[in-house]
C-alpha cells in the first residue's frame, strides 16, 4: 500500500536549514495499523504530507495506493482519506455542510454524498448534530467530524496525524472504538502518528519510531520491547523461617549472601537473563533486580528457586518494559518525559527518569528484520486513556 525510499524534507527559512525527514525507507502492506511514534519535530507530520502528496519530497520517492506522490498526486488523493493534526471542519460552517461539500470535491453525485454523510453521522456517533456549526461541537465530536471528513470517499487508506492528541480520555478511547469500528467495515490500512506511548502499543500493530527525521526502529509492540528493552524484577528475600541466614554466610552473617543468591537465580531461570543485582539492607533484606525478558514467566521461576535454596521472597514487583523503555534505550532520552515538557513548555526541565540498562547489544539504527502484522492476541486496555485493545 505504502512503499517509501530515501523520502527527505529539507526546509529553508531565511537563513535556516531544517533537514525534518532524512532519507527514510518505510514499507505499510494493505490491511496494516501502522502508528509512527515519536517526540516533537521529529519529523512525524512531514513523513505524513509527503506521502498524501500535500509536500513536495526533496529528494526520495512514495508509491501511496497504487500511484506515485511527485507523479500522480491526484490519484493519490483520490484513493486516500487524510485527517491532519489540526481540525479539517471549518468552525462557522455547518456539519452536515461540511459533509456535503468534501463529497462535492470528490466529485460524487448528490444522492451518494447525502448517503455517504448520513451513513458516516450515524456510524461515528454524530446523529443529531447536522446542524450545528462545527465551533459548537465539543472536541470528540469535532475529531469525529474530522474521521467522517476523512471518510467521504471510501479511502482503501487512512492517514490520521495524532487523531487523539488533546483528547480526555474518555473520548481518546471512543474515537478508538470508532476508528476501529471504521477499520472493520471499509477494510481500511490506516498510517497514524501518536505521541502517547500507550496508544501506540495497544493499538497499532506496527510502530515506526521516528527521531530527528530518521526511522530508529521498526518493528511490532513486543517485538520492539523484546529488541530493545527488558521487564524488570524486584524481589525482597530474606531467609526462610528456621534458615538462621542468607546462604552461603556463616549463621548470624551476612556477607557472603550476595553472589550466592545471585547465582541460585541466574541458575533457575530457564532462559538467559540480563542482569542480576542484588542490594543487601541494614535489615538483612537482600533486593534482588533482574532484568529479563518475558518477566512474567521467569518471576515465578526466580521464586521457586530462592524458595528451594531456603530463602524466602517477602515481597516481589514485576516492571514490564514500555515503548518509552525502547525509546529510552534507542537514544538516551525519555519520550514520556519529552512530551511532558512539551506540554509545560515554562516548567524547568526535569531530571532524567530511571533508566533501564540495556542488556542486550542494541542502538539507532538497529531493527527487527520482520515485523509481523496483523491482529494481535492481546487483549488488554490502554493504561493512560481505557482504550480498548483490539
Ligand atoms: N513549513 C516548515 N518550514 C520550516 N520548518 C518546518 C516546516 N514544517 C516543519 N518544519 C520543521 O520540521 C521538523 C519536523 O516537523 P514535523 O511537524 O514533521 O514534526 P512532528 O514529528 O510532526 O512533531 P509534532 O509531534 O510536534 O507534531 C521540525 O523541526 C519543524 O519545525
Ligand atoms: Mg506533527
Amino acid at each position: 500500500m505504502i512503499r517509501a525510499r530515501g523520502l527527505t524534507k529539507t526546509f529553508h527559512r531565511k537563513k535556516e536549514t531544517v533537514e525534518a525527514v532524512k532519507g527514510i525507507d518505510v514499507d505499510v502492506r494493505e490491511g496494516e495499523l501502522v502508528a509512527f511514534l515519536g517526540p516533537n519535530g521529529a519529523g512525524k507530520s512531514t513523513t505524513l504530507r509527503m506521502l498524501t502528496s500535500l509536500l513536495e519530497p526533496t529528494a526520495g520517492t512514495a508509491e501511496v495506493a497504487g500511484y506515485d506522490v511527485s507523479r500522480d498526486p491526484a490519484r493519490v488523493r483520490s484513493r486516500i482519506g487524510f485527517i491532519g493534526q489540526g481540525n479539517g471542519g471549518g468552525y462557522s460552517y455547518r456539519v452536515l455542510d461540511e459533509l456535503h461539500n468534501q463529497g462535492r470535491f470528490y466529485g460524487l453525485p448528490p444522492a451518494e454524498y447525502a448517503r455517504r454523510a448520513a451513513d458516516l453521522l450515524a456510524a461515528l456517533d454524530l446523529g443529531g448534530l447536522e446542524k450545528r456549526t462545527v465551533q459548537s461541537l465539543s472536541g470528540g465530536q469535532r475529531r469525529r467530524l474530522d474521521v467522517a471528513l476523512g471518510l467521504m470517499n471510501h479511502p482503501p487508506l487512512l492517514f490520521l496525524d495524532e487523531p487523539t492528541t488533546g483528547l480526555d480520555p474518555h473520548a481518546r478511547a471512543n474515537l478508538w472504538e470508532h476508528i476501529a469500528a471504521m477499520r472493520e467495515r471499509y477494510g481500511m490500512t490506516i498510517v497514524l502518528t501518536t505521541h502517547y506511548l500507550d496508544e501506540a502499543d495497544s493499538m497499532a500493530e506496527r510502530v515506526v519510531v521516528i527521531d530527528h527525521g530518521e526511522i530508529i526502529a521498526d518493528a511490532t509492540p513486543d517485538a520492539l520491547k523484546h529488541s530493545h528493552a527488558d521487564d524488570v524484577i524486584t524481589l525482597a528475600v530474606v531467609p526462610a523461617p528456621g534458615a538462621g541466614s542468607l546462604p552461603g554466610g556463616a549463621p548470624g552473617e551476612r556477607s557472603g549472601a550476595v553472589p550466592d543468591v545471585v547465582g541460585r537465580v541466574r541458575a533457575s531461570l530457564t532462559e538467559d537473563v540480563g542482569q542480576v543485582e542484588t542490594t543487601s539492607g541494614a535489615d538483612g533484606v537482600v533486593s534482588v533486580r533482574i532484568s529479563t525478558t518475558h518477566g512474567a514467566d521467569r518471576l515465578p521461576e526466580a521464586i521457586e528457586a530462592l524458595r528451594v535454596g531456603g530463602l524466602a521472597v517477602r515481597s516481589a514487583e514485576l516492571q514490564q518494559a514500555s515503548l518509552d523503555d525502547v525509546f529510552l534505550n534507542l537514544t538516551g532520552r525519555s519520550l514520556r518525559e519529552e512530551a511532558a515538557r512539551a506540554r509545560a513548555p515554562t516548567s524547568r526541565p526535569r531530571p532524567a527518569g530511571r533508566r533501564r540498562a540495556p542488556t542486550r547489544s542494541c542502538g539507532p539504527g538497529s531493527r527487527s528484520s520482520s515485523p509481523t502484522p496483523g491482529p494481535s492476541s492481546r487483549a488488554r486496555s490502554c493504561s493512560c486513556c481505557g482504550t480498548p485493545s483490539r
